[in-house]
């Protein structure tokens, strides 16, 4: 038996670029490692390249898209995977966990089946096992009332329901990676504390390792360890979770930060310039550089790229001198 280092990472992204089938690059650059029991969050504007990272992952990156780089799953390449160990990872190491629950169930079965046929295929769980299993599942994601839960479809229960059904689903592989993409988009703003907390608990009970893709920096910074802030396909910063609300050294992440509505808050509410862009938009120069109100002619000619080694990364030719000039982001 080979001993693992438990410091080793259980997922690394490495130098992952990805090239779509039509000629145009989604991702950059890509690299960051996630250790059991640790959160990663992946957080930037719409079209950044934060679904299709999680796509990578699983290497479900749409037909015809050319990558380099790699990506390793406890020591193991994914895209040297055969089709069958593929299948195994996606059973047993790896669960996602979707961003809309309504549009990931199937309307005509009952949570019991969903949640029964999950735990039969991935646990080999004897199928008249499989119901007092399930009811116990469902009051682990705080779901007190499982075994009436489980005889019901989809549409009797709410979207905060629905979405617990689908963590339950997820934790029922006994994976060791969660991958979520914008999980609690869908949901009403308490609801989305509440699903977020039970996943949050799941997560640090069960010691697995998480990626969440998500809009909200102010929610990335309180359940992850390590926040990554993606631009144009690329990764502008990654940092402690810790630093980066009085830290942020990439233009991007600040503004960010001063974008978004805080109560109590001293100084003006200010939004982004402009438009976010894709990878395949950005020139040669820094991606974000068009939007950047401390952009110089480098910055439009040469790519900044992360300083390597470090906890706190920023890819800005300016971080240095910016850091020193510039005021807290934060209230
Ligand atoms: N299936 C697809 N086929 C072709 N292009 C795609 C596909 N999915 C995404 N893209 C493109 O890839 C780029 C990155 O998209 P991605 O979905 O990763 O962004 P995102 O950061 O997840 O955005 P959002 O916050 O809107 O979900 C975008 O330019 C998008 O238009
Ligand atoms: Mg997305």
């Amino acid at each position: 038996m080979t001993t693992r280092d438990v410091d080793a990472p259980l997922l690394e992204v490495k130098a992952l670029r990805a090239e779509l089938a039509d000629g145009r690059t989604v991702l950059h650059d890509v690299s960051y490692a996630v250790r059991p029991g640790q959160a990663l969050g992946l957080v930037g504007e719409s079209g950044s390249g934060k679904s299709m990272s999680l796509k990578a992952v699983l290497a479900t990156l749409p037909d015809g898209t050319r990558t380099t780089g790699d990506i390793t799953f406890d020591t193991r390449s994914v895209s040297a995977m055969s089709r069958r160990e593929l299948r195994a990872y996606r059973a047993h190491d790896v669960a996602l966990i979707p961003q809309d629950p309504r549009a990931s169930a199937n309307p005509v079965r009952t949570v019991g089946d969903f949640l029964t046929e999950a735990l039969v295929r991935a646990r080999g769980t004897r199928r008249r096992d499989a119901d007092t299993v399930a009811a116990r599942l469902l009051v682990d994601v705080g779901i007190p009332d499982g075994e009436r839960r489980l005889a019901q479809y989809p549409h009797e229960l709410s979207g905060g329901l629905l979405q617990r059904v689908m963590i339950a689903a997820a934790l029922a592989m006994e994976p060791r990676l969660l991958l979520a993409d914008e999980p609690t988009t869908a949901l009403d703003v308490t609801t989305q504390q509440e699903v977020m907390a039970i996943l949050d608990e799941q997560r640090r009970d069960k010691h697995l390792a998480m990626v969440l893709v998500t809009h909200d920096l102010d929610l990335a910074v309180a359940v992850t360890d390590t926040v990554a802030v993606m631009y144009a396909g690329t990764i502008v910063e990654i940092a402690p979770s810790t630093e980066l609300h009085t830290a942020s050294r990439h233009p991007y992440t600040m503004g960010l930060l001063r974008s978004r509505p805080v109560i109590g808050r001293r100084d003006r509410l200010t939004s982004l310039p402009g438009r976010p862009i894709s990878a395949f938009e950005a020139g040669e120069g820094c991606g974000f550089a068009a939007r950047c109100s401390y952009a110089q002619d480098r910055c439009r000619t040469t790519r900044p790229v992360l300083q390597a080694g470090g906890t706190h990364q920023v890819a800005c030719h300016r971080a240095d001198e910016l850091a020193i000039t510039l005021p807290e982001a934060t209230p």
